[in-house]
């Protein structure tokens, strides 16, 4: 045996126990007389002591240790005379007999500490090293629990989790797909699975009706601190459902994973809104409901008093942030900067300071009066002490720009504290988005997403106001998941495709195998697919999704410690009849 017990084990309760460790050297103190030795594992840290009157032998291998040795240690549990209460074994040490050094180490490229002093791309060079890190280590293991229950809480009730291919045909889901050549079939590529979407349907077809799966997704697309190339999805699929099915289903799995993972508790409903409300209000698809700070529309308020700004805008639309009116000028103008970053792209900000004396400054007095400007702050519900912040402009930019000013003040006054949870669910999405450059409908979300059959007028006339039977899992504004109820109709599928641009040939080719499928007896069917990588770092109060992933890629989708991607051999090429084109 290596080890009677691990590094985090032992207590008070052990005492004068003779055990054996194993594990990393984490840090070596030489006193002269007494050596102390923290051995690390995954479950702890225990305090070695190598003393005066031990054996030679022990002491000389004491000696020779270094950071990150893999040692083996046996001994006898002692009390320890000046007690660590940071650490659960931090009232014992272990008087050490006999020392043996499993494995030397290099010396680290950087410390192995909570806080370590390594660079991002050094520490993802080193993942092994990194994953040694508690933060990292903690990640996984909250990771490991939320999969565990997860899957405890669907096999309760009656999902089978069910494995569906990597190697697939491209679905259309928006982002680019990952493909792989194939050796047997030259010139012919198969494609990564964007989401196990179209099986997942088939499975219905097939009667599996309540289906699971954590499952790896790939998408090439740009990536952001919630977006990976390759992430995991909880991908869940229904018969026989409607919306309200789905949507008390998957919230009980959500209030499942908040009260098993972080013992929080919800009472009632999660709220939920309409995809145009959410635009209204916040101006996002995915708000962030910790706070108010919620969109005014002071359009028609605003115009027609000379401020040309005003005048030749769509949409002018206040937020108000309570109690801020005395912000100095040195903060209105960081704010300004704000949001003329290109990013975010207004062209400039006005304010209003709600006075305490009931009175009103703001940026534009020269083109408003105090009546018009009390009649903006009515709109807003603001009283003396608040401030109103104003964006104007095209209204779809505007909304976009107004929704990271508010998120921007939220962080600035602490509304949004990483530990306090406000989930919610939006519904209603449109349908179909329009796009300017290629002049045709594109599916908001995929193309068996069905219509809310209120609006199954509208294919002809307006397709661009049609509601989805789509929903969306938003946390802090975090998308967590998202989902539809699916057409299984093939008259309306084939309407769905013709209002999208496909030919009857161009459907039959893509999705030939479904429509077929969906002869035989298609059930009624929906379900929703959650992000798990960024259900994880919301629950562990992390921005990025990216130490939840044991070993994720990098901003530049590049794995930096296996050197991936990276060219192969002639003899590959030429086995796959592949040529590689060099650019110009
Ligand atoms: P959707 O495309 O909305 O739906 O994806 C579901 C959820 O997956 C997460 N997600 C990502 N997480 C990390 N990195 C990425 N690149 C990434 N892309 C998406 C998000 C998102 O909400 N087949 C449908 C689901 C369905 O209709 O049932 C689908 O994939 O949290």
């Amino acid at each position: 045996m290596y080890r009677t017990h691990t590094c985090g084990e032992l207590r008070i309760d052990n005492l004068n126990q003779n055990v054996t460790l194993a594990g990393w050297v984490q840090k070596v103190r030489n006193l002269g007389a007494m050596t102390f030795i923290d051995l690390r594992d995954r479950y702890g840290i225990t305090q070695l002591v190598v003393e005066e009157h031990s054996d030679t032998t022990v002491r000389e291998t004491a000696a020779k240790l270094g950071r990150e040795y893999v040692i083996q240690a046996s001994g006898k549990v002692i009390q320890r005379s000046s007690k660590n209460s940071k650490i659960p074994t931090g009232e014992i040490e272990v008087a050490v007999d006999t020392l043996r050094i499993l494995n030397a180490s290099q010396i680290p490229p950087f410390t192995i500490e909570d806080n370590s002093d390594g660079g991002d791309e050094l520490r993802m060079k080193y993942r092994f090293l990194d994953l040694r890190r508690n933060p990292l280590k903690k990640a996984l293991i909250l990771r490991h629990q939320m999969a565990h229950e997860v899957r405890n809480f669907l096999d309760s009730k009656g999902f089978l989790e069910i494995e569906t291919p990597y190697l697939i045909k491209s679905t259309p889901e928006g982002a680019r797909d990952f493909v792989v050549p194939s050796r047997m079939n030259a010139g012919e590529f198969y494609a990564l699975p964007q989401s196990p979407q179209t099986f997942k349907q088939l499975l219905m077809v097939a009667g599996y009706d309540r289906y699971f799966q954590i499952v790896r997704c790939f998408r090439d697309e740009d990536l952001r601190a919630d977006r990976q190339p390759e992430f995991t999805q909880i991908d869940c699929e229904m018969s026989f459902v409607d919306r309200e099915d789905i949507l008390t289903t998957f919230e009980g799995l959500a209030k499942h994973l908040f009260r098993s993972i972080l013992g929080k508790t919800f009472e009632g409903d999660f709220p939920r809104i309409t995809w145009h409300e959410a635009m209204a209000k916040y101006g996002s698809d995915k708000p962030d409901i910790r706070f108010g700070m919620t969109f005014n529309d002071i359009t028609k308020l605003a115009q027609g008093k000379g401020f040309g700004v005003f005048d030749s805008a769509e949409y002018i639309g206040a937020i108000c942030a309570e109690g801020c009116a005395g912000y100095t000028r040195k903060q209105l103008d960081a704010l300004t900067e704000f949001v003329k970053k290109p990013q975010i792209g207004a062209k400039g900000m006005v304010y209003v300071r709600c006075e305490a004396d009931g009175s009103y400054k703001s940026s534009v007095d020269k083109f408003y009066s105090q009546e018009d400007l009390a009649q903006w702050a009515a709109a807003c519900g603001a009283k003396a002490g608040d401030l109103l912040l104003i964006l104007s402009g095209v209204r779809k930019n505007t909304l976009s720009a107004l929704c990271e000013l508010r998120l921007e003040m939220g962080n600035r006054l602490g509304l949004r504290p990483h530990d306090q949870f406000a989930p919610l669910w939006v519904i209603d999405f449109p349908l179909l988005e329009w796009d300017d450059e290629t002049q045709r409908f594109y599916a908001m979300h995929h193309p068996f997403t069905s219509p809310n059959s209120d609006d199954s007028e509208l294919f002809d006339t307006d397709p661009g106001k049609i509601r989805a039977n789509a929903y969306d899992f938003v946390v802090n504004g975090v998308e967590v998941g998202g989902g539809s109820i699916r057409i299984f109709d093939a008259e309306l599928q084939e309407k769905m495709f013709k209002v999208l641009g496909f030919s009857k040939e161009e459907a039959e080719k893509q999705f030939g195998f479904l429509i077929n499928a969906f002869k035989y007896g298609a059930p009624p069917h929906g379900g929703i697919a959650f992000g798990f990588d960024r259900w994880c770092a919301l629950f562990g109060g992390a921005d990025s999704i990216r130490d939840y992933i044991a070993f994720p890629k990098n901003n530049s989708g590049r794995d930096v410690m296996i050197e991936s991607p990276s060219p192969i051999s002639e003899a590959q090429l030429e086995e796959l009849s592949l040529e590689i084109k060099t650019k110009e």
